[in-house]
């Protein structure tokens, strides 16, 4: 159900969920003082209750009412990149909710930058707390199409058009002594941070699950089965390979669709070519997965863009999304 801003505050003021756009991905958001609100999120999306919850605030001067420590590098950081895709994790506040900290000591806090996003929270006057508007291990939605598709059209949303970002925010926690660590690569780059830091990150952190992961803090939520469309996919280093594999599967009387990064030839099946460029690629990553999973063929066939840096936080969310 498609809400005015009006509506979705005033739903949001009743303690009800509502979906709303920001730049990165929707998120299906509720008041972040208000627990049994708070707890209707993870009830829509079937969400476990240690999965902490990322607050969105209008600026940079709401950070004091959350955190104990605001240390400097993390000024540094909300300075150079608020509003946009960096959520920064800091000491909690003794008052913050455990529903939204998931019962860690600490909250995720993040200024969307979405013109949308930003006049809810700024007439409101809330801060609410937002994961992505999906089901718990499914495809995070970057239209208001997306999160009716998964979460039913009862849902109140917000509409601010197709997101430009398109994957989920940098997550970086930043310790008392300026300490910090990328907990979920983003658009916003490692690299990015370190020079705003003026340091590297302390510790290298796993970022799958399948990695031992000792290093504190820990990295709640963080799930290899995250991002997951419903179709059985495949990914492919080498474009030969996917071919290869069209072929063998259309041989056995199965149907396949494909997602290619880059240019080159195409494999004979329905196919979605996104540019080789990163930023493009993750703007419209979701859209073309959730578009390839409502063909409802036997299996997907991925290309995965090249192993380096530039393209580090797309190849996370497609590992993520080929873990059945
Ligand atoms: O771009 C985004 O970040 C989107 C939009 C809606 O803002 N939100 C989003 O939320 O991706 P979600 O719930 O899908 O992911 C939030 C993740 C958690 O799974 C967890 O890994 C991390 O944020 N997180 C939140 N609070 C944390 C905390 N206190 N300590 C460590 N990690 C935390
Ligand atoms: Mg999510």
């Amino acid at each position: 159900m498609r809400v005015s801003l009006e509506q979705a505050i005033a739903e949001l003021k009743k303690g009800e969920v509502v979906a709303i756009p920001t730049e990165t991905v929707y998120g299906l958001a509720a008041d972040a003082t208000n627990d049994a609100a708070l707890r209707k999120i993870f009830a829509t999306k079937r969400r476990p209750a240690d999965h902490p919850l990322i607050v969105h605030i209008s600026d940079i001067h709401q950070v004091d009412a959350w955190v104990t420590d605001f240390p400097e590098v993390a000024v540094r950081l909300a300075e150079a990149f608020w509003p946009g895709a960096l959520t920064l994790v800091l000491p909690a506040r003794a008052h913050v909710s455990r529903v939204v900290r998931g019962d860690e000591p600490t909250v995720a806090l993040r200024v969307p930058d979405h013109p949308v996003a930003l006049a809810l929270l700024k007439q409101s006057g809330l801060s609410v707390a937002a994961p992505s508007a999906n089901l718990f291990t499914q495809l995070s939605p970057t239209t208001a199409a997306h999160v009716e598709a998964g979460l039913g059209e009862a849902i109140p949303v917000l509409d601010g058009g197709a997101c430009t970002v398109g994957i989920e925010s940098t997550i970086v926690s930043v310790a008392p002594d300026g300490q910090w660590q990328l907990l979920r690569p983003g658009m916003i780059s490692e690299a990015d941070i370190a020079a705003v830091a003026g340091m590297p990150q302390r510790v290298k952190h796993a970022l799958h699950e399948h990695e031992e992961i000792q290093a504190s803090p820990k990295v709640p939520g963080q799930h290899a089965l995250h991002y997951s469309p419903r179709t059985p996919l495949t990914l492919y280093q080498d474009r030969a390979d996917l071919f290869a594999a069209c072929h063998a599967l259309q041989n056995a009387g199965k149907s396949c669709a494909a997602l290619l990064i880059g240019e080159g030839d195409a494999p004979a099946c329905t196919v979605v070519a996104l540019p080789g460029q990163p930023d493009k690629v993750a703007e419209r990553l979701y859209s073309a997965l959730h578009a390839l999973d409502a063909l409802k063929v036997d299996r997907l066939l991925v290309e995965l863009p090249p192993a380096d840096a530039a393209w580090i936080a797309v190849l996370d969310r497609l590992t993520r999304a080929g873990h059945q």
